[in-house]
């Protein structure tokens, strides 16, 4: 994916094309509210979660960090409920606009993106052990070192298939990008 001008206004503005405006100031409202849950446990702060956005759609999934729910339209929204779960949005979002093309194809596609919330599109969330081996999840983790990508936390919750039955991480909110750097040269 390739942003234009009116893509990195829209990510600047925190407008959607696919939430409501009032979708979004609800995400906003959960997002101020989440720090005081910080220390309770993770099904409490989806449970807080839910109950404060109060959203339409189902929810089909949740980490540590974020929960992720079903658009309807083809397309998910994963909502942080930590401050890691914002940073990986931001992480998700950097890397998905910065990295090579060859292997944007192994990562899930984003769509949007805001303060609190990332929309990337829906994939088959169970991966099936005769389709993925751990042998895939290293070589994949090999590709991605060679275009200097630090693939952290590439593990099978973290991967998913495509409608083509394509192998793609839908949780990079842990990646590093720019082993590739001068910064990272160590030996010159
Ligand atoms: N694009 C997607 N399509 C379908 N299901 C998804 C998608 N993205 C995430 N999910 C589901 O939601 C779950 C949680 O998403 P994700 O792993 O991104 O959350 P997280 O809180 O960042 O996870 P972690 O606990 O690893 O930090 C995934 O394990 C997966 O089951
Ligand atoms: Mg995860």
């Amino acid at each position: 994916m390739s942003l234009d001008n009116k893509d990195v206004e829209r990510f600047q503005s925190d407008k959607s094309v696919i939430l409501s405006d009032d979708e979004i100031k609800s995400i906003h409202f959960w997002i101020s509210q989440m720090r005081q849950y910080r220390f309770r446990s993770i099904k409490e702060k989806i449970k807080k979660a839910k109950n404060t956005l109060k959203l339409k759609y189902n929810v089909i999934g949740s980490g540590v960090n974020r929960i992720v729910y079903d658009l309807n339209n083809g397309y998910i929204v994963k909502i942080a409920i930590s401050n890691l779960g914002l940073k990986s949005n931001e992480t998700e979002f950097d890397i998905y606009t910065h990295c090579p093309q060859e292997i944007k194809r192994y990562l899930c596609p984003m769509k949007e993106f805001g303060h609190g919330w990332i929309i990337m599109k829906k994939m088959k969330a169970k991966v099936p052990w005769q389709i993925i081996e751990i042998t895939k999840l290293v070589d994949l983790q090999v590709k991605f070192v060679s275009y200097g990508i630090l693939p952290l936390d590439l593990r099978m919750a973290n991967v998913a298939l495509s409608d083509e039955n394509e192998i793609a991480v839908v949780d990079y909110g842990h990646f590093i990008r720019g082993l590739n750097s001068p910064h990272f040269r160590w030996f010159d």
